[in-house]
């Protein structure tokens, strides 16, 4: 019997850079003090003809390629995603279109940054079952949509960007060995985006202000080290290895000291966690797909690896991954 893996990645990133000495002229921030809590020295920023879709688009086209399969070989598109276009059409149909799967199905799902992971143990189920043969996992943010931009504690941690798998059958022993997903609804309110509400006999109401991100980085940094920790031990455990067999850990990438945390506490040495955030800080859904797409292209990643990837985020939503590559 064949497994279910990973048979192509992309990415896409907008050109764009906001270093850390940008973001010192719009807020009251240094380079020092974001460097040395959150390990961030730049993020990419969309432009503002440039959309979540773009991105997810580019990646997609990408992810296609390198798995050597035209767009009618499609039979899902899946996009994980918290900041779409709009709130319809989904990302995920305007991909459809632009790529040309005209037999796919096509959803967004919202995950936050365990998107990518929920994205493919929910496309996994699909083609376990029979139902379809490839699907297409697509995590795309324009997440500096959602920023207030007078916030210190917020604009200077996000970034834009998208990372894509395209998902089927693939032979020998490789292929997803086990995944793990979770939610802690109760502590929600942690992080979350806010916005005047709407009513339509409000005489103000056409003074509406965007939607925005709210968050408690301080209780929300314990909770990640202890929920990704807990994802990473679960999801080795069904798939019948320990820890220590993991090879290279592709984390999300909210804070550096997030991190060096729950690789302390799984003692799993630093080298072997994959870390590109210094270069695009927190991009929600896309962070692990595009830390998956780097770790592969700068040889972490190997074939025979194991390789865990592990996810946590609003909702709170926390999520773990394990392949053999
Ligand atoms: O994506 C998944 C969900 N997100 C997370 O998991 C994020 C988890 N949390 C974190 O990564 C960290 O808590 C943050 C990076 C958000 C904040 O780091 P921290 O070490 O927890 O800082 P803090 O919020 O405790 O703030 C420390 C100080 C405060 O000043 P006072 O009260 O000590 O005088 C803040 O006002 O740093 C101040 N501060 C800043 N100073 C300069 C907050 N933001 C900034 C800033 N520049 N950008």
């Amino acid at each position: 019997m064949s497994n279910i893996g990973i048979i192509g990645l992309g990415h896409c990133l907008p050109k764009r850079v906001l270093t850390n000495h940008d973001l010192e002229k719009l807020v009251d921030t240094s380079d020092e003090w974001i460097t040395t809590r959150t390990g961030i020295k730049e993020r990419r920023i969309a432009g503002k003809d440039e959309k979540n879709s773009d991105l997810a688009i580019g990646a997609a086209k990408e992810a296609l390629k390198n798995a050597q399969l035209t767009a009618d070989k499609i039979d899902l598109i899946i996009v994980t995603t918290i900041s779409p276009d709009s709130n319809f059409p989904s990302v995920a149909c305007l991909v459809q279109k632009a790529i040309g799967a005209k037999h796919a199905a096509a959803f967004d799902l919202s995950a936050a940054c365990s998107g990518f992971l929920y994205g493919i143990t929910t496309a996994k189920q699909f083609i376990q079952t029979g139902v379809y043969k490839n699907a297409l996992i697509i995590a795309s943010e324009k997440i500096t949509n959602l920023i207030d931009w007078n916030d210190r504690a917020t604009c200077v941690l996000f970034g834009d960007g998208a990372g894509a798998c395209v998902l089927g059958k693939v032979k020998g022993k490789s292929g997803i060995v086990a995944d793990y997903l979770h939610a802690q609804g109760e502590f929600g309110h942690l992080m979350s985006v806010v916005s005047d509400g709407r009513d339509p006999l409000d005489k103000h109401n056409k003074l509406i202000r965007l939607p925005y991100v709210v968050m408690y980085g301080q209780e929300l940094f314990k909770i990640a080290v202890n929920s990704m920790a807990r994802a990473v031990e679960i999801a080795a455990k069904k798939a019948g290895l320990k820890v220590s067999d993991i090879d290279c850990v592709v984390p999300h990438q909210a804070n550096d000291r997030i991190i060096s945390a729950v690789a302390k506490k799984l003692k799993v040495p630093k080298e072997k966690i994959f870390v590109n955030i210094h270069k695009y800080g927190n991009m929600s859904a896309a962070s692990i797909a595009v830390a998956l797409y780097e770790a592969e292209k700068e040889g972490r990643i190997k074939k025979g690896d194991v390789v865990a990837m592990v996810a946590f985020g609003a909702g709170l939503v926390s999520a773990a991954n394990i392949i053999r590559w």
